[in-house]
């Protein structure tokens, strides 16, 4: 295997997004297009990279952080004078070097390895990643000479009538050999339609040479898509939906309604756990096996351990351990970390708080600020008041305590281990141990009241 290094183009401006976000910075399921190209351009065996960067760059450079080297294109004269920007960082080296846009999101790591071995066995000095579309509309046709080698690419906005009508179209992703890469570049015109100087010209030159040009073609159509409008946006994020969907499938998960259900790439999900419809499983999420996730529910940035059961419910950058049951309709908010057999109920928010193994929370409650042990009963209507109007403070209970409905524990206040609150308590003080607490005021019986009153 020789050097290889790659090119991604992301100078573009993208005016056909209609976009204040940078193009490349659009999310397919929830990354960055430009991400979702440099994790396959890794996959591939490539060791360096440069982006080819213009308006927004510090935006780019931002997200891609140094999985890249940059470099600027000023002004945006076309993907030909895009790759030339590179020419410092690599033009003096030995090797291949992938070109890639920055708006192909669905490409895989394993075709552009295919790209590579295709070029390296034919011997060529470039190859051309294409692939047959049934509508061809929008992009480079491949022009193919009667013993049906390539001759050229030609650009939608300059083909012919005849040219329109060719089913080959160019996925914008080459492989060269460096030298011969950088010697066409100093050659390409840009006397056609746009304008601009067109990557897919070096073909020509390349040909012109005397120099092998070959095509791999692609099966999966769907993988090339250049993403230039939202409405392919939207079909890159169905395909991608579709792909990420499938593999956990293979890997032992149930899906109630996979066409319902968005996970993002880093999600990971044991096996035989049944998710519903509608779900959404985002970011840095874990889920383990045998676990069910009922429709509609959001799971952000959380680890949830085996057998947990959520209904209908919202978790964020939150930990639940195994046995748990949440919902429905239930809200860990950041920072929750849940024990085992916890039972969090309907309309329950729970926020950067710890609640140990057993303890139950079953009916609309507020936990907040709060370390709660173990096997807690937390009444229904119980409020965590945790904010003063100004600064908040923290609360924490002992195992085994008992808190009945409706209290209000004030913070900060200690409740040691097996204390009772009264239902209706509102707690300002610390409860030693084993005590019962009740805060409330005396209840009084006016005798003959109905009476009293119907004599008014
Ligand atoms: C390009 C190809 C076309 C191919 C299609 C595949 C050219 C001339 N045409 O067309 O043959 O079928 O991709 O999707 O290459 N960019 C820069 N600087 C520039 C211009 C573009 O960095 O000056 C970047 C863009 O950010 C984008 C990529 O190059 O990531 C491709 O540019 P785009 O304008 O999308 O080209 P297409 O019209 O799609
Ligand atoms: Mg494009």
């Amino acid at each position: 295997m020789s050097n290889r290094m790659a090119v991604v183009l992301a100078a573009g401006k993208g005016t056909r997004m209609k976009s204040s976000l940078y193009k490349v910075l659009h999310p397919v399921c929830g990354l960055p297009m430009v991400e979702h190209v440099i994790r396959s351009v890794k996959q591939s065996g490539v060791e360096q990279i440069v982006t080819i960067v213009g308006h927004g760059a510090e935006k780019v450079q931002e997200v891609l952080g140094d999985s890249s080297e940059y470099a600027l294109q000023a002004e945006q004269l076309g993907t030909g004078h895009a790759v030339l920007q590179a020419k410092d960082l690599l033009a003096s080296q030995e090797g291949t070097t992938l070109v890639i846009c920055g708006d192909t999101p669905l490409l895989t790591g394993e075709t552009l390895q295919q790209l590579f071995e295709t070029h390296e066995t034919t011997g060529a000095k470039a190859t051309i990643l294409t692939a047959v579309a049934e509508d061809s509309t929008g992009y480079g046709r491949i022009v193919r000479s009667a013993n049906g080698e390539v001759a050229k690419i030609v650009e939608q906005k300059d083909a012919s009538e005849a040219e329109l009508e060719i089913k080959e179209i160019n996925t914008g992703t080459y492989v060269f050999d460096n030298q011969a890469l950088f010697v066409a570049l100093a050659s390409v015109k840009n006397d056609n339609a746009q304008g601009e100087y067109y990557l897919p010209d070096v073909i020509e030159l390349i040909k012109a040479d005397g120099d092998i040009v070959s095509a791999h073609i692609m099966d999966d159509m769907d993988e090339a898509i250049g993403v230039n409008d939202r409405v392919a946006l939207s079909q890159a994020q169905q395909t991608m939906m579709r792909r990420i969907n499938l593999m956990h499938m293979r890997n032992g998960v149930t899906f109630g309604n996979a066409d319902s259900t968005y996970i993002e790439p880093d999600v990971v999900i044991g096996n035989d756990t049944v998710i519903e419809a509608g779900v959404q499983l985002k970011g840095q999420t874990t889920i383990g096996s045998n676990c069910f996730i009922g429709m509609n529910s959001e799971i952000i940035d959380s680890q949830i351990a085996d057998n947990v059961k959520i209904t209908q419910s919202v978790i964020e950058h939150s930990s639940v351990g195994e046995l748990s049951d949440i919902g429905p309709f239930a809200h860990l908010r950041p920072n929750s970390v849940l024990g085992q057999h916890v039972h969090i109920g309907n309309f329950v928010e729970v926020k950067n708080s710890n609640i140990g193994d057993e303890t139950k929370a079953g009916h609309l409650a507020y936990i907040g600020d709060a370390d709660l042990g173990k096997d807690i009963n937390v009444g229904c209507g119980t409020i965590f008041v945790n904010y003063n109007g100004k600064s908040k403070a923290r609360s924490v209970i002992g195992d085994q305590a008992f808190i009945g409905s409706n209290a209000n524990i004030v913070a900060p206040v200690n409740v040691g281990d097996k204390a009772f609150i009264a239902a209706g308590s509102t707690i300002i003080n610390d409860i030693p141990e084993e005590a019962l607490a009740i805060s409330r005021s005396e209840q009084k019986n006016v005798p003959n009241y109905w009476e009293k009153l119907s004599k008014k």
